[in-house]
């Protein structure tokens, strides 16, 4: 396995991707984790990250020699390289001119992290410092027409360092650089795969469990299901998944993840639990987006602590925390501003008591559907849509209704049917209605009309962070306004929501 140690990249985690993809298991950690608990990693080879940092600047973050002397290859990214020359007394410099963006790169050896690869291709730069001189013992092994360093190696040493970011798929190759590293230098097998993933955590999981009960809270997202369906595998009916109907979700859900995990994935311990009037009840009244969150995430733990209790034996809670929550990321920018405070089904209190089994931590996203469709799973969970913990209350611009509930979720299962329809679901991050509490004027056969309005949301985006909305065919767009004012009682007018994200969130609360 390799060990990347993270000098704050944006693109950190895009080199543990590209590892991963070649089946190399890999980890990331803050650059400054302790040399004992390296040692304790036993890595095949070390990457340094790329980082905002100069090497010069105070306080910037370094390693200690020691990384050079564990006897294991070590490949520098970047800041990495950067580092890695002025640790060994070469010379670096800020640049004239920054350099961003693409580079054709001139190999001059291919023997090892260039081999089988073609003499010349594209790489991607982006950095503002440079190196000017080398260190002793190093050679240059590509160049650039700006870089006469654009990578380098300490052949005795087996010290590597690439000015570009190989992890980046604008850089041409890039895996295959990576892969080079891993297997060919490091000598790292190439084993990493799913199903080697899930008989390695079946047998963790039945070790850990004994004859315990686990508990988890299934809300039929891609995390949630692929936990409960991997630990049905292990454990069998020591498992008690408990699906909480929060009264907020959408149509046929509720029946449909009965079906799946009930009928299909026969547990035979799992429960719905109906909390629907007591949501309903405690949000009445409220219209604050914070306050609607906040009474559904204490409401929906209490619900499931009284749940939870009743089950027996029960030690330990099954959650699906997944790599990216987990990574300690080397923060440059300071905490951010607080935007919404999000709920989620996944993130129960500490003060339950129960011992967690996490055994998602150590995928990405992407790993997790391969998980959950190696595991059986079918793709219309696989392939869900991202739906928010506190569901349709923030998709009801004011106090939440019955009345307005009804609404929504007729409309918004026309929305998700034509867009399915239009093969367009698994393209689009998230497609949806949202109500508006807000009544126009229209007028239907000859009687004038007095309603309410549904806005629809489709946006694209890679992670949530920022998104587009979607440029959605004209013909589509009137398909759904058209079904919703005939069959949703209650609308006779839909809007298209054009805001990006940002200035918009992608949910309206
Ligand atoms: P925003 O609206 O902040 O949403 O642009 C970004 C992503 O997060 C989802 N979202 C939530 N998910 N609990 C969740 O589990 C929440 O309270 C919550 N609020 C927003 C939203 O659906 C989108 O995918």
């Amino acid at each position: 396995k390799i060990l990347i140690l993270d000098f704050g990249s944006q693109y950190t985690q895009l080199i543990a991707r590209r590892l991963r993809e070649k089946h190399v298991y890999c980890e990331i950690h803050p650059f400054n984790t302790p040399i004992e608990k390296i040692k304790e990693f036993a890595p095949k080879g070390i990457i340094l990250s790329g980082g905002p940092a100069s090497v010069y600047a105070d306080g910037s973050p370094k390693v200690g020699m020691e990384i050079f002397e564990l006897d294991v290859p070590v490949l520098g990214i970047c800041y990495g390289m950067q580092l890695i020359t002025y640790l060994f007394g070469g010379e670096v410099v800020r640049a004239e001119r920054h350099e961003y963006g693409r580079a054709e790169l001139f190999v001059l050896d291919s023997n090892d992290l260039f081999k089988g690869l073609p003499e010349e291709f594209t790489v991607w730069m982006s950095h503002g410092d440079r190196v000017l001189r080398i260190p002793e013992g190093f050679e240059p092994i590509a160049e650039t027409e700006n870089a006469p360093y654009a990578a380098i190696r300490n052949r005795e040493k087996s010290i590597y360092g690439v000015q570009f970011h190989p992890e980046v798929k604008h850089t041409q190759f890039g895996d295959k650089i990576l892969e080079n590293f891993a297997v060919e230098i490091c000598g790292c097998e190439p084993s990493w795969t799913m199903e080697n993933f899930i008989e390695y955590e079946i047998d963790k999981i039945r070790k850990t469990v004994g004859n315990k009960n686990v508990i988890c809270a299934l809300s039929g997202g891609v995390d949630s299901s692929v936990v409960a369906a991997l630990l049905h595998k292990a454990i069998g009916d020591q498992l008690y998944p408990i699906f909480v109907d929060t009264g907020l979700l959408r149509k046929g859900e509720r029946e449909s993840v009965e079906k799946t995990f009930k009928e299909k994935f026969h547990m035979k311990n799992f429960r719905t639990v109906d909390a629907s009037s007591l949501f309903l009840e405690r949000l009445k009244g409220v219209v604050d987006p914070e306050k609607k969150r906040k009474i559904i995430g204490h409401t929906f733990i209490e619900v499931f602590e009284k749940a939870a209790k009743e089950i027996p034996d029960a030690e330990f809670l099954a959650q699906g925390t997944l790599y990216p929550d987990v990574i300690e990321s080397v923060s440059v920018k300071g905490p951010s501003a607080t935007i919404k405070s999000h709920h989620n089904v996944g993130g129960l209190p500490e003060r339950l008591n129960f011992k967690l089994i996490e055994p998602l931590r150590e995928l990405f996203k992407d790993e997790v559907r391969e998980l959950g469709k190696e595991l059986g799973l079918p793709d219309e969970i696989i392939k869900r849509q991202p739906f928010p913990g506190p569901g349709l209350a923030i998709r009801i611009i004011d106090e939440v209704k019955p009345e307005y509930l009804e609404i929504l979720r007729e409309a918004d299962a026309i929305v998700l049917e034509e867009i399915k329809k239009a093969r367009l679901y698994d393209k689009i991050w998230q497609s949806f209605a949202v109500f508006l509490p807000v009544k126009s004027v229209g007028v239907m056969g000859d009687v004038r009309t007095y309603d309410y309005v549904i806005a629809i949301r489709a946006v694209e985006s890679v992670d949530g962070m920022t998104a587009d909305w979607v440029k959605l065919p004209y013909e589509l767009l009137e398909r759904i306004s058209n079904r919703i004012i005939n069959e949703v009682e209650g609308v006779n007018r839909v809007v298209y929501d054009i805001t990006s994200k940002p200035p918009g969130t992608i949910e309206w609360e």
